[in-house]
């Protein structure tokens, strides 16, 4: 089905793992939802040079930690004149999704809400919003997350979310549309 918001991704490399890795195997990480920012020296050099060879770079990398059988807020990634479009590897839960919503008519707007990062986020009340697409995101996806969604893991598993905010050399504000252009040949679903 073609969509907008979730694109599968086929990349000719592994994502390099190292700093998932120290986080998903402490078990003080158990609870802790995060996001945990990448230091730039785990940032995965052969995704940065696949980026580089399509005009594109990493904003901002962070790991997204859902433990199991929980829900996440619905949100738009950045603030509001942000446009934060992003490539994840997904880790555990195989069988947890991301979900898309939309407001309903006549609602309220977002609130702005502060990630632990200081990083802001536009949060939508789910009684006020409607779904309008669900997928399963795994590796690599080309993720819409300047339309409002959120994570369902009702596994008993815990899932971890490797996440990069992609940006254009030439146009830092490039919507979805524009980044899935570039990433056309490589998109497979
Ligand atoms: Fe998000």
């Amino acid at each position: 089905m073609i969509n907008n918001y979730c694109n599968h991704l086929n990349v000719d490399f592994d994502i390099d793992r190292r700093y998932l890795d120290t986080l998903m195997y402490n078990p003080s990480y158990k609870h802790k939802w995060g996001p945990f920012l990448i230091p730039a020296e785990y940032q995965c050099q052969n995704f940065k040079s696949w980026l580089q060879q399509r005009d594109l770079y990493i904003g901002h990398a962070e790991i997204f930690h859902t433990p199991p059988n929980n829900i996440t807020e619905i949100h738009i990634d950045g603030g509001i004149n942000d446009t934060c479009i992003k490539i994840n590897w997904v880790f555990g839960a195989e069988a947890s999704s991301m979900k898309w919503w939309q407001p309903n008519e006549g609602t309220n707007g977002p609130i702005l809400k502060m990630t632990q990062n200081n990083t802001p986020y536009l949060y939508y009340d789910p009684h006020e919003s409607h779904a309008v697409f669900e997928s399963k995101v795994g590796s690599a996806a080309f993720l819409n997350t300047a339309e409002p969604h959120n994570v369902i893991n009702l596994t008993d598993q815990h899932r971890w979310a490797m996440s990069f905010v992609i940006k254009h050399r030439s146009n830092a504000s490039a919507n979805y549309e524009t980044l899935k252009n570039h990433l056309s040949p490589w998109i497979i679903a």
